[in-house]
């Protein structure tokens, strides 16, 4: 009697152990897709004015606008931005006056730090995205500093 009892308690107690695991198997998933759901989108809480603020104070900290012109040319961002009529890339003339109101609520720093290492993120207006975007990997936060000050030097007319 117990004999053949068995094994209809074996296959009910298996369908409850696999209805088990499927519960569980759809509870993972639901909280998978919540998850992915939730995340921000990619670029969200790396670029933006709070992210940025940490980074480029502690890139200006003993910045030389000096050292940041000899960058300039060495690493040739002058023949695009120095030269010619501006029509394929702004021209750095003005960039001090113009920089802060580029992208609110960037500062004119978080702006230029962000412009010359995400140039993707954001297009001038009129402009491609003819830019490199290697700069991020050639320069260190202390050379981005040195850079920003001298793009900074660009008042109106200079
Ligand atoms: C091959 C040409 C080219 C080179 C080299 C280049 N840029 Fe640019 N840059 C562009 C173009 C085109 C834009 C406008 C499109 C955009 O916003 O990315 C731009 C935009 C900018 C802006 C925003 C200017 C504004 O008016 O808002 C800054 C700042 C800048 N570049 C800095 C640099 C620095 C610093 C370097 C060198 C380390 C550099 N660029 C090298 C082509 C270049």
């Amino acid at each position: 009697m117990s004999t053949r009892e068995a094994p209809a308690a074996d296959a009910s107690s298996r369908k409850r152990g696999f209805a088990v695991i499927a519960l569980l198997a759809l509870v993972a998933f639901a909280a998978i897709l919540v998850v992915i759901i939730l995340r921000p989108a990619p670029g969200d809480g790396e670029l933006n004015a709070e992210t940025y603020a940490e980074a480029v104070a502690a890139a200006l900290e003993n910045s030389d606008s000096e050292i940041g012109a000899d960058l300039v040319y060495a690493l040739e961002c002058n023949l695009c931005h120095l030269q010619g009529d501006g029509s394929q890339s702004p021209l750095f003339y003005g960039l001090a006056d113009i920089a802060s109101q580029r992208r609110p609520p960037l500062s004119a720093e978080q702006y230029l730090y962000e412009a010359t290492l995400y140039p993707d993120a954001h297009l001038v207006e009129g402009y491609t995205n003819a830019m490199p975007n290697n700069y991020i990997d050639r320069l260190s936060e202390q050379e981005v500093g040195h850079i920003i000050a001298y793009l900074l030097s660009f008042t109106d007319g200079a």
